[in-house]
């Protein structure tokens, strides 16, 4: 059985057309993989607290004691452990919401998702051969260099040793000028095609 992680970073939940673009992409997924388990974690529903002094003392100590199989290690394992993984977040302020953000550096654990060889370098750590990273956009920034998110996202897979990086998204949806939904179902129809071949 394959086990897919999905990290959902949709704060405005149900509301969300980010979740709705994702939720198509795992059905889909779902029905050409019948085989695959999927596994949520919502990032707003841990309401994790950021890396403060005393939250970053704690895993420090508990690290230095030879802890990884803590509990507070759990979310890092799990990302480590994952065969595919899907994260969604909506575009916010050229990157996405810091709930996503939070997540990602509480599951960014040397010694899990990633390490260091004998020679200094940083090698990647998790199992996922694959990662798929899905955001709706007010505006466009596809393709430039203030679109920080994909840039984040990349860099982030290259250190956990994720070979193989897809981008699935809908931008201009809060464009006047544009058919919302008719973006939205453009996007959902790339959405399918991508869950035959992820
Ligand atoms: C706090 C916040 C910040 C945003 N920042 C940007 C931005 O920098 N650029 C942009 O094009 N859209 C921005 N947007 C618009 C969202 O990207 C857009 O509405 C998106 O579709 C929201 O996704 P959702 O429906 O999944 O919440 C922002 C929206 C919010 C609420």
């Amino acid at each position: 059985m394959e086990h897919l992680l999905f990290v959902n970073g949709c704060v405005r939940g149900e509301k969300s057309r980010t979740l709705k673009l994702a939720r198509r992409f795992l059905e889909r997924y779902q029905a050409a993989h019948p085989d695959t388990e999927v596994t949520e974690v919502d990032v707003c529903a841990q309401r994790l607290s950021p890396q403060y002094p005393e939250v970053l003392a704690e895993r420090d100590a508990v690290w230095n004691a030879g802890g990884l199989d803590q509990p507070m290690f759990a979310p890092a394992r799990q990302f480590a452990a994952a065969d595919k993984i899907v994260i969604a977040a909506p575009f916010w302020d050229l990157s996405f919401p810091a709930a996503l953000k939070i997540y990602l550096e509480r599951i960014s654990v040397t010694d899990i998702t990633f390490g260091y060889d004998a020679d200094g370098n940083s090698v990647g750590l998790c199992k996922a051969s694959k990662l798929l990273y899905i955001t709706t956009r007010g505006g466009y920034y596809a393709g430039t260099p203030l679109d920080i998110a994909t840039q984040h996202i990349k860099g982030l897979a290259v250190m956990y040793g994720i070979p193989c990086v897809h981008f699935l998204d809908a931008e201009g949806l809060d464009d006047v000028r544009n058919d919302k939904q008719a973006l939205l179902e453009q996007a959902m129809e790339r959405a399918d095609a991508l869950a035959e071949e992820f």
